[in-house]
């Protein structure tokens, strides 16, 4: 696929940084080469069906012009060398080792960005793979919930697969991503951010229902409609313990209503057995069992041109977070409550995991900059904007 022939879009614009800058880095490292591929793979951003993809749920997220890239070449001598230029992320950002053979896997260690790499390069889905010399640069924010780990598990696949093919299976890709990142960084992830950094199509959202693996696309190309992401540039400590925390009272939950995920059960089966179940459990299903529900009405909404009932269901989605499920913050609370002041704003909720991260809010492309305004004036925070645009799944880039 080529990304850079046509006239540059501001997309294209945002996307060209992390190719310079990779390539710059290339350069610089690798005494002056220019590398024989070069890759990349999309953040996201996830419009509605929050903390549903490892509830068997639907998710409805698209993929972002943020990306990250990789580029490189083979080497002869089997030593894979990884360079990192992303901002933020830990030290050293240049490490060497082995390339895998059956009777030595690669292990997780430190530095930590180099374990979602390391992770897929072992549970690539073909092989043995090579030797080679890479550099990675980012345009997806480290840690604001736009799935930068999955941008980079995905970008490292898709580098992979010019160097030595697999079967272009993309589930089995998004799968193989998903498993790196249980593995190596130890992340017990949904498979929603791998999925749509493998599958996102230009201008169109997706619905995956994560129990099949189907994706459906909605277009989202209205211009008169835009999609304001804001950061707001806070990270609280809880994300490690709480994430897997969640994902074991939803389990739970399941197995106490006798099914095999919560995406099997009805808010009236729920109800039954409330006497059963921990406070917190309730909630907890309580959330996702009326998100899945949430998310299958938005798409619906997206494609009558609802966007009224969509916003009102964003909103929805973000009081469950907070209240039932309790993975929100007052810095994101704060956001979407300013957000929602301004006429013209359908809808504003967080987005990801959350503890900090972003919000996604869908409005009036007339009123966007004046929310950016009304935030930038209330927030008691630093947000940064992006609004963007339904964006392509991981891909190859042409020189
Ligand atoms: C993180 C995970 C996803 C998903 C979201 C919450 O982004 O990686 O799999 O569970 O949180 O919806």
């Amino acid at each position: 696929m080529s990304r850079t022939s046509q006239r540059p879009s501001t997309a294209q614009l945002i996307m060209s940084r992390p190719e310079e800058a990779a390539r710059r880095a290339y350069s610089l490292h690798y005494g002056g080469a220019a590398p024989e591929i070069a890759v990349f793979a999309p953040g996201r951003v996830n419009l509605i069906g929050e903390h549903t993809d490892y509830n068997g749920g639907f998710v409805l997220p698209m993929a972002l012009p943020l990306i990250t890239v990789i580029v490189g070449s083979r080497r002869n001598d089997g030593k894979i060398c990884l360079v990192t230029t992303a901002e933020g992320a830990d030290e050293p950002q240049k490490v060497e080792f082995e390339a895998p053979r059956e009777d030595k896997p690669l292990a997780p260690g430190t530095p930590k960005w180099a374990n979602y790499m390391k992770g897929v390069i072992q549970h690539y889905r073909a092989g043995p793979i090579p030797g080679f010399n890479a550099v990675v640069a980012t345009s997806v924010p480290l840690g604001g919930g736009l799935s930068s780990s999955a941008a980079l598990e995905v970008a490292t696949y898709t580098f992979l697969q010019q160097l030595c093919p697999d079967d272009g299976d993309d589930v089995q890709k998004a799968l193989a991503c998903q498993k790196a990142e249980h593995t190596f960084p130890g992340v017990p992830c949904g498979i929603m951010d791998q999925f749509i950094s493998v599958m996102g199509k230009e201008g169109n959202a997706l619905l995956i229902d994560c129990r099949s693996l189907e994706a459906t696309q909605f277009p989202l190309t209205d211009p008169k409609l835009s999609v304001l992401i804001t950061n707001s540039n806070v990270r609280h400590e809880l994300t490690g313990s709480e994430y897997p925390t969640r994902r074991r009272q939803c389990e739970e939950t399941a197995k106490a209503l006798g099914k095999e995920t919560l995406r099997d059960a009805s808010m009236e089966e729920l109800k039954a057995k409330k006497g059963n179940l921990s406070e917190v459990c309730y909630r907890r299903a309580r959330h996702v069992i009326t998100e899945i529900e949430r998310t299958a009405k938005a798409a619906r909404a997206l494609e009558r041109g609802d966007y009224h009932v969509f916003g009102k269901l964003m909103v929805d989605s973000h009081n469950s977070l907070r209240d039932d499920y309790e993975v929100s913050c007052p810095e994101l609370d704060e956001l979407v409550a300013i957000a929602m002041e301004v006429p013209g704003v359908y809808g504003s909720r967080m987005t990801g995991g959350g503890f900090g991260g972003c919000t996604v809010t869908l409005l009036e492309t007339s009123v966007a900059d004046k929310t950016k305004q009304q935030i930038q004036e209330k927030f008691r925070g630093t947000p940064t904007f992006y609004i963007t645009k339904p964006s392509p799944g991981s891909g190859v880039l042409s020189h």
